[in-house]
């Protein structure tokens, strides 16, 4: 990312009036969006609920464009970079997996194939792209792989079992999320992740004034989403190898401290 994008604080009038200028076109979109998430908003003041009803809105019209593809290239490059990654760290298929917002599987497809039956839950707040999920499950011929997929309404993950997850992953949802979600999932996530186990998330970095556009993307500086995570006794740090990838957001990944056991279920 160049550290001009990362000062930028997309927020601004400034900004927007030159964005405008530089994209003509994209100026009636930009103003029908406004205007639809201004109401959703007034209909659903809390954040999960005014986000749920934006992808019930964008999964309507195109399920892949919903989670940020524009194309469906982009949408297997951008399941292919997730996938890499976490193998190249070292993701086994005996692990188990918890993909937070996890759409409609763009990722989720290959974990769940990589991955022993059974061991990939994904949980998603938006019942549209879940109905999408099953689609891509059934396109992909993945139903012998039972993926457990549930709609959740809030990050506090009390369904789930003590230290069962060797990965949870979350790719492109704090980038949506207002700090006090990002603070209740670091909140409950040590408790589910397994002896050795992590939890990556994806966030959209600035280093200049922290923003949110239209409550939909949010802009957070590293140390505060670090700062958060030792706040819950997690250790967490800035994944640098992440940043050669060709995709806008930034990692950081949390561990249990006092938790590096080495992970094993064939034991
Ligand atoms: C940009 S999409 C990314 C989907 C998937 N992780 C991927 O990379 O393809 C963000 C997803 O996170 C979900 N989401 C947003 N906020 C969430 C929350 N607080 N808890 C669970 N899911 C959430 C959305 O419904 C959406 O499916």
């Amino acid at each position: 990312m160049s550290p001009k994008s990362l000062l930028r604080n997309r927020a601004s009038l400034t900004h927007k009036l030159a964005y405008a200028i530089r994209n003509p076109a994209r100026i009636t979109p930009y103003l029908r969006r406004t205007a639809r998430d201004a109401w959703l908003r007034v209909k659903h003041p809390r954040h999960v609920d005014y986000y749920r009803a934006v992808m019930a809105s964008d999964a309507a019209r195109n399920p892949e464009a919903a989670v940020g593809s524009q194309s469906h290239e982009r949408w297997l490059a951008l399941g292919e970079m997730q996938f890499d990654y976490l193998t190249e760290h070292g993701l086994k298929p005996v692990h188990r997996m918890l993909d937070i917002g996890c759409g409609n599987l763009r990722a989720g497809w290959r974990f769940i194939d990589y991955l022993d039956t059974g061991n990939y839950y994904g949980i998603d707040i938006s019942p549209d792209i879940l109905i999408s999920a099953k689609k891509t499950l059934t396109t992909y011929e993945l139903q012998a792989k039972l993926p457990h997929l549930t709609l959740t309404h809030d990050l506090t993950l009390d369904f789930l079992p003590d230290g069962h997850f060797d990965v949870v992953h979350a790719h492109s949802v704090f980038s949506h999320s207002p700090i006090e979600v990002i603070d209740e999932c670091l909140a409950h996530v040590g408790r589910i992740l397994a002896p050795g186990g992590f939890f990556d998330f994806t966030f959209d970095r600035t280093e200049g004034a922290e923003h949110q556009v239209l409550r939909e993307d949010f802009y957070y500086r590293t140390e505060t989403l670090l700062r958060l995570a030792r706040k819950h006794g997690l250790e967490a740090r800035f994944m640098e190898d992440w940043e050669k990838r060709p995709h806008g957001q930034s990692k950081i990944r949390v561990n249990n401290v006092n938790n590096f056991d080495h992970v094993d279920h064939t034991a």
